[in-house]
């Protein structure tokens, strides 16, 4: 049984309230479905978090944005599956590069059965997406094509750092459009675009879409640092114990640089340190834990989330609308 932790309380009004659900039944239909293998251990590794649940955050966003068209149209769920499915494959490479050993408060696959059936399950959930995508017409693979090569440059950029005399929260914030706000955006054009929607619409559910995964991935970011697994289904703090500078970190550091205060740059040393170490893990985070760089990334936040709310202004007043609006409260509550 899936168990699956909707996000926030984002649906407003019955009628759209019965809409959303049916449409995301039919997306977790659509999820085993398309993971089913002839081969069983294709289909255990495959369905492995799947099961383990997540926020359906995508597919909930691909059933909103529908509701500006006709929400009944066929190519609504399957774009919906089409997105988590390519979300999905990315969290399996994700795990590989972060060395992360909990997803969906379960092991990880690469924990489970190593690297390579880690990737290679990712690969597989890839292919299955793109055959989805084949009936859904060439716009909407070469959609996908695209944000698809913005989510890997992200990830790549993200590995590379920053190129010399380049600004890291810049390079971080281009990092986060990439991995992050390009596939949310496509689940909002998606859901718009599947549904018959106005392009002047599809084009504002894009631009909130971009807006909102930035927003998303820097409470994700927030969460990392001050929550417990039980919160996120991961482990906490595993950014740091990879060295990859988050907002909170690069905010740290910035700070260190400019006030010079003696305990700023004695975190700044910790953080430089390293973090696999235990001990000096557990020291970071409860230091960055109670830091006002954490507060000043948690404002950075809001800033992308009010730029997400002032997208929607065009749409027209509707309880979908209303719906997009509260997920914007739902990520900043979320960053705490
Ligand atoms: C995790 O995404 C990776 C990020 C972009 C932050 P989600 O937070 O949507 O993960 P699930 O789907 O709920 O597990
Ligand atoms: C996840 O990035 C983004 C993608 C999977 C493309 P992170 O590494 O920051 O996310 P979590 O914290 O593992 O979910
Ligand atoms: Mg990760
Ligand atoms: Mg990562």
């Amino acid at each position: 049984m899936t168990v699956v932790r909707p996000f926030g309380l984002s649906v407003r009004g019955p009628a759209l309230e019965a809409d959303v659900q049916a449409g995301l039944a039919a997306v977790e239909e659509g999820l085993l479905d398309a993971t089913k293998s002839e081969v069983p251990f294709i289909t255990q590794a495959a369905q492995h978090l799947v099961r383990a649940g997540g926020k359906r955050f995508r597919p909930l966003l691909v059933m909103l944005a529908a509701q500006f068209g006709d929400p009944y149209a066929p190519g609504v769920v399957p774009s919906a599956v089409v997105v988590e499915l390519t979300h999905l494959a990315t969290l399996y490479h994700d795990d590989v590069m972060d060395e992360a050993e909990v997803r969906r408060g379960v092991d990880s696959a690469n924990t489970r059965w190593g690297n390579s059936v880690a990737v290679l399950t990712g690969d597989f959930l890839f292919a299955r997406a793109s055959h989805i995508l084949a009936d859904l017409g060439p716009e909407a693979v070469r959609i996908q094509a695209e944000a698809f090569e913005r989510l890997v440059t992200g990830q790549i950029l993200e590995t590379a750092g920053p190129r010399d005399g380049r600004d890291p929260v810049e390079h971080y914030l281009d990092v986060l459009g990439g991995k992050t706000g390009s596939l949310v955006a496509v689940a909002c054009r998606f859901g718009a675009m599947m549904s018959g929607a106005d392009e002047t619409v599809v084009d504002v559910l894009t631009q909130y879409g971009e807006r909102l995964g930035v927003a998303f991935q820097l409470a994700d970011d927030v969460l990392d640092i001050a929550s417990d697994s039980h919160e996120s289904g991961k482990t906490p703090g595993t950014d740091l114990r990879e060295g990859v500078p988050t907002l909170p970190v690069l905010r740290l550091r910035e700070r260190a640089e400019r006030l010079g205060l003696p305990e700023d740059i004695a975190l700044r040393e910790l953080l430089d340190s390293d973090l696999t170490d235990d001990a000096r893990h557990a020291e970071a985070l409860t230091r960055l834990r109670v830091h006002p760089a954490l507060e000043q990334a948690r404002r950075d936040t809001v800033r992308y989330v009010e730029d997400a709310r002032a997208a929607l202004v065009p749409l027209p007043e509707c309880d979908a609308k209303a719906s997009l609006m509260q997920l914007c409260d739902a990520v900043v509550h979320r960053a705490g």
